[in-house]
């Protein structure tokens, strides 16, 4: 017996299980080129299973999910479950108990494939984005006063802790270093406004900067940062933010990429059990009709080799989609491709096998 990994596999909602079989065929045809072995248990976590028992992740399942080598997700949101109930109940429950603090997200725009930014390309879009995971306002913290009446108070705060913070710096100042390109570390936060979160974000950056002398540093404010996202992306190597931001210039980052057809994510703990996904949603109109794109979630199969530690499937994967985009694939929105969400895998699994 060669290498074996134990992978929990959460197909979920929507367009979630079509896009998910696709990544494991493509990751069972590397696997037995590379030669080592996954062993699957599927979760049915997800809009069907809370409709059907009023489960949303039982506290036994959560248990389980943390003896895993990773986690393989699908998406998540159904369209007869309130917004919320899943996204909180699973995606970000799994986040934060699992302590996965790094949200990685690249944004790699790959040969032969449309972007909307003008005159930009392959050389201009490579950067990744890395997301701070589980804290600031996606923490739940805060809530209602005399909800519901005239003289009704939301608050919604941002926590933000030291140690919360100089992890995931920590984690964007090594990664900037391994990745060696621009060897440059973008902040980007609001230190003009949020004079409390920011400037806690801003005094830990260059504190550890101090330790990365070969690191360039840089900042930008976060409504600034997605100006440059649009006008010049090349100045960007890695960006490091917290988790609102990040969201929102991911998605940014996601259409300039491609769009969500291409675009995956990690959710990393770089010392315990990480989560890999594609960012796209459960597409509920694409779902069964052979038509969603199943790239994004392929690519997250590869991100996810390469963190449990098979970096050449990894790269192999990223390959055989490299050559699909230039040769094949003719858009990545749903329905346009020129081929369906099976075929594409078919594709993929094609150029790992020549
Ligand atoms: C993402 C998603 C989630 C988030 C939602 C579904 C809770 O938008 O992974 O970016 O906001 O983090
Ligand atoms: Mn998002």
């Amino acid at each position: 017996m060669g290498r074996t990994y134990k992978i929990a596999t959460i197909p979920g909602d929507g367009t979630g299980p079509e896009v998910l079989a696709e990544g494991i065929k493509v990751i069972d045809a590397v696997s037995k080129k590379f030669g080592f072995n996954i062993n699957y248990t599927t979760y049915d976590l997800g809009g069907e299973r809370y409709l059907k028992t009023g489960e949303v992740l039982p506290d036994s399942t959560l248990k389980e999910l943390k003896t895993y080598d990773a986690i393989y997700l699908g998406a998540i949101g159904h369209p007869d479950v309130k917004p919320g109930i899943l996204e909180k109940g699973i995606l970000l429950r799994i986040r934060f108990e699992l302590d996965q603090y790094i949200n990685l997200r690249p944004v790699k725009l790959y040969e032969g494939v449309e972007t909307p930014l003008k005159n930009k390309g392959p050389e201009e879009i490579d950067f990744v984005v890395i997301r701070e995971n589980t804290e600031g306002l996606y923490t739940g913290a805060g809530g209602f006063l005399k909800k519901g009446t005239k003289d009704e108070v939301a608050i919604q705060e941002s926590i933000n802790t030291r140690k919360g913070v100089e992890r995931c710096i920590r984690f964007a100042f090594e990664f900037t270093r391994k990745r060696n390109k621009q060897k440059k570390l973008t902040l980007c936060a609001k230190t003009n406004v949020l004079t409390y979160a920011s400037d806690l974000w801003a005094r830990t950056f260059y504190e550890v900067a101090k330790e990365y002398p070969d690191i360039k540093t840089d900042y930008a404010h976060v409504d600034a940062t997605c100006m440059w996202m649009v006008k010049n992306p090349e100045w960007f190597d890695v960006i490091v933010t917290d988790n609102l931001f990040g969201d929102i210039i991911t998605d940014l980052g996601a259409i300039i990429q491609g769009g969500l057809g291409i675009a995956a994510g990690g959710n990393l703990n770089p010392e315990g059990v990480s989560m890999f996904e594609p960012m796209g949603g459960s597409a509920p109109k694409y779902t069964g009709k052979n038509v969603i794109n199943p790239l994004a979630a392929i690519m997250a199969g590869s991100m996810m080799l390469d963190f449990i530690g098979e970096k050449d499937a990894a790269i192999e994967i990223e390959n055989a989609v490299k050559k699909a985009l230039k040769n094949d694939i003719k858009s990545l929105d749903a329905g346009k491709m020129g081929m369906g969400t099976k075929e594409v895998g078919d594709l993929i699994v094609r150029y790992i096998k020549e």
